[in-house]
């Protein structure tokens, strides 16, 4: 398009957003996006972007709430100093597990985000790994949804393993789990779990044979690292060799890093949609930036090109 190409982070994934505007060879744009005393969410545009083509990046991680209120209101500052368009790009989508009612009387949370996120502004959202690829379809405005298992894929690769087994880790990660293994190699394992409260996760069955074959688990996200744990429990029963896993997301939350280290993992790849929380022992983690790949993805939509060519 036409209007200069502008870049403005939220304080969530600063390294991130360095880093994508270091790709691209072009400033951060100048912002003021701080509190008020009594925590409010300040914000100050310190540039013009009358006329431009505006990217605002920003994870949703935590403080999940208090960055979606820095987005929100960064976007209306934009939209309302007049950008011709504005591309919200969230690395990591929160509320991306409430995207619908599993009882009575519950909200369905991501697609309040999507109602908000264009009521502020975005006239087009760039993501990556949405935990339900359904929620594009929670936006009446253009979704550009980038996945990272070929960046995860190539490196486990890397690794020169030659007889190990991609393990997903419930039904619902089987699509992501096939795709990692079409591009690294090995056969395919399924778990069968089931969730008997919230943030709990239980192992039932496991479909696919790892006695002496190394193992790799791959999810979406990590978060409490129930899921990933059972597993690697289980995988270790059943006689696998090394454990490895690879995540999109690594949201870490609670003891989850703690949990991992005292595990029978050996290293985890996440992507850095999400920072590590800081003061933790992150020994075992590994962390593979999007950065490259989200910088292209920017160039692509700004300068009106294919996004499909970044999928192969
Ligand atoms: C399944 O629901 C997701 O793909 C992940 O398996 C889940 O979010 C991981 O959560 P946790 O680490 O808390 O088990």
């Amino acid at each position: 398009m036409d209007g200069r190409l502008q870049i403005f982070a939220g304080n969530s994934n600063p390294r991130l957003a360095q880093a994508i505007v270091g790709v691209l060879e072009t400033p951060l744009g100048r912002a003021e996006v701080s509190s008020w005393s009594d925590g409010e969410t300040r914000v100050r545009l310190e540039e013009n972007v009358r006329g431009s083509d505006v990217f605002v990046i920003q994870s949703l991680c935590a403080p999940v709430n208090q960055n979606i209120m820095e987005l929100l209101i960064i976007l209306d500052a934009v939209k309302r100093a007049s950008a011709a368009r504005i591309t919200a790009v969230i690395p990591y989508y929160a509320y991306a597990r409430q995207e619908k009612k599993t009882a009575g009387r519950e909200p369905i949370s991501a697609k309040l985000l999507a109602n908000l996120l264009t009521t502020a502004g975005a006239d087009r959202v760039l993501t990556i790994d949405l935990h339900a690829p359904a929620i594009e379809g929670f936006f009446d405005i253009p979704v550009d949804h980038l996945r990272a298992t070929p960046i995860l894929a190539a490196h486990f690769r890397r690794l020169g393993l030659t007889d190990f087994v991609v393990v997903s880790p419930d039904a619902g990660a089987v699509v992501r789990a096939d795709e990692f293994r079409r591009r690294a190699g090995g056969s395919l394992a399924i778990i069968s779990k089931k969730r008997p409260g919230p943030e709990v996760a239980e192992v039932l069955e496991m479909v696919g044979d790892v006695a002496g074959r190394d193992a790799v688990i791959v999810d979406d996200i990590i978060a409490t690292g129930g899921t990933l744990l059972q597993a690697a429990e289980l995988l270790r029963e059943r006689g696998a060799r090394r454990i490895f896993a690879a995540a999109v997301h690594g949201v870490f939350a609670g003891q989850a890093l703690e949990r991992i280290q005292a595990s029978p993992i050996e290293k985890v790849f996440v992507t850095d949609t999400i920072p590590l929380p800081e003061g933790m022992c992150t020994d075992k983690v590994e962390v593979l930036t999007v950065a490259p790949l989200l910088a292209e993805a920017i160039m692509r939509i700004h300068k009106d090109l294919s996004i499909s060519a970044l999928f192969t």
